[in-house]
């Protein structure tokens, strides 16, 4: 259902927007000292505009030439939080198969995402304002979603900071920060998803107060999406699209600050099933801090 992961939510419609900034005139210091250390989401534009991703990725020859040998796992819908709904139809396929089929005429939606094509990674260059992240604890330096009118429903990442970048397309992204009062409200019907397939299904939710937020990002922009903020991504228009998620580590008084919310049960650690390894990561980080006993606390909560 194009469109639904945004439309369906109404404070969307008088969401004001996240912060503007420009790349040019961005410091690390500011970055780091204003956005990430408290959580802060904004814009970066042109933040990837020298990524020779930008002029190279658009040919499908070129970017299967690098890397269409690769498995992937292709969906024909939206990317959603529930596994059971996000299996649906899904198969392995190769990367130069799923190129094809997302750029076939016939093609109304479909996406994948994969850490797999290193092969894609030279032709991305960094950030002029973020020249030291620390490896994630959760997910990989890079993160390709290649789409066709698919987004991401609503979903957060309790670990780990990223900055959403635009290769091909446009996108509109919703934000909401995770804490106490707004996941109270809203978290059955994020987690459930019935917003998906129910617009009125906020009628029944007091989520009209929550200081919903939105960003829209055009080629060579940045979103940078802190831990524990809800988001949902919906492309503009049905065309072929190309996003990369580039993933760094929190600083370590973000990490402590959430590992406590969700110890206290305030917040549930979603999506680390299975995740054994990445979780002993975050362990050996947590145990120094003295929050080695909150961090198990949180893990057995989990969702
Ligand atoms: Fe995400």
């Amino acid at each position: 259902m194009p469109g639904a992961i945004l439309k369906h939510i109404p404070g969307m419609r008088t969401a004001p927007s996240v912060p503007v900034l420009n790349v040019e005139d961005l410091s690390e210091k500011v970055f780091v000292d204003d956005y990430v250390a408290h959580s802060k989401p904004c814009i970066i534009r042109g933040a990837a505009k020298h990524w020779p991703a930008l002029q190279k990725w658009g040919n499908a020859d070129y970017v299967k030439k690098r890397c269409g040998h690769h498995k992937i796992f292709l969906i024909p819908h939206e990317y959603h939080l529930s596994l059971p709904r996000n299996d649906v139809g899904k198969k392995i396929v190769t990367f130069s198969d799923a190129i094809d089929f997302l750029q076939a005429p016939g093609t109304k939606m479909g996406m994948f995402a994969t850490n797999n094509p290193t092969e894609l990674a030279p032709d991305t260059a960094g950030f002029p304002f973020l020249t030291k992240p620390e490896p994630a604890f959760t997910y990989a330096a890079l993160r390709y979603f290649f789409y066709r009118a698919a987004g991401t429903t609503w979903h957060y990442h309790p670990f780990d900071e990223t900055l959403m970048c635009q290769v091909i397309g446009a996108k509109q992204i919703g934000l909401l920060k995770v804490d106490a009062a707004s996941h109270k409200a809203i978290r059955h019907a994020f987690l459930t998803e019935s917003y998906y397939d129910d617009p009125s299904a906020f009628d029944r939710v007091d989520a009209a107060h929550l200081n919903w937020l939105t960003a829209t990002l055009e080629e060579g922009d940045a979103l940078y999406i802190p831990q524990m903020w809800w988001h949902g991504v919906s492309p503009i228009g049905g065309d072929f699209g190309i996003t990369v998620a580039a993933c760094w580590r929190s600083p370590l008084p973000v990490l402590a600050d959430s590992i406590r919310r969700m110890a206290s049960g305030e917040i549930e650690m979603i999506g680390m099933h299975g995740a054994n390894d990445e979780f002993q990561r975050i362990l050996s980080v947590a145990k120094p801090m003295g929050l080695g006993n909150e961090l198990m606390t949180a893990w057995s909560r989990g969702l």
